[in-house]
């Protein structure tokens, strides 16, 4: 499990503006090559390309539902977030989609995700896709993830980075959320940012 924060390895990359401007409004990862176009299967089987979220603020995370630890914590905080936003600030928390993108598109069917993503909030949008098409909206979000060796029952471990990206309504990258504190933490940093 991988918990590098990508802003880090972005700064470089990044215009001036974010630094050089004085403007505390500047969103962490305003300007970043973050996320993009993609195409996959939500857990209803039904296909769902980025442009449906057009309009709403995005919560986007990548781990797997065979994960023995960290993905599960990591969407219960996630889920934590989403009902505390739910009951101190509504019109926000409306705004809102947590999204889970698999990277086990083997074993992560549909059917598999929709029993994992119901355990954390209603309005979570787990999703899958071909092999390639979850290896390219990975490298989208800059993301790695490496299928490991099967252990001696068969079953095998997917090494990821676990990080919550904060999206925009119109997709763009506004921060990296702290997937790595608690539930009201994350809310706190939704709160400041969804308008
Ligand atoms: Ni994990």
């Amino acid at each position: 499990m991988y918990r590098l924060f990508p802003a880090l390895a972005l700064t470089l990359a990044l215009p001036l503006a974010a630094c050089g401007g004085g403007t505390r409004s500047e969103p962490p990862l305003a300007g970043a090559r973050i996320g993009g176009p993609f195409t996959l299967t939500n857990q209803d089987g039904q296909t769902v390309r980025d442009t449906d979220f057009a309009g709403k603020y995005r919560i986007v995370y990548f781990g797997y539902t065979y994960c023995p630890d960290v993905c599960p914590t990591d969407m219960a905080k996630i889920g934590q977030a989403m009902k505390q936003l739910d009951k101190e600030a509504p019109r926000a928390a409306a705004k809102v989609v947590p999204i889970f993108i698999t990277v086990d598109p083997e074993r992560d069917t549909p059917a598999a995700i929709k029993q994992f993503v119901a355990n954390f909030h209603p309005r979570v949008v787990g999703l899958t896709g071909s092999p390639a098409a979850i290896a390219a909206v990975a490298k989208s979000y800059a993301v790695y993830f490496k299928k490991q060796p099967p252990g001696p029952g068969g079953g095998y471990m997917v090494d990821h980075l676990a990080v919550a990206f904060l999206m925009g309504p119109n997709g763009e990258p506004i921060a990296s959320l702290p997937i790595d504190k608690d539930g009201p933490a994350i809310a706190e940093q939704v709160k400041h940012w969804v308008q």
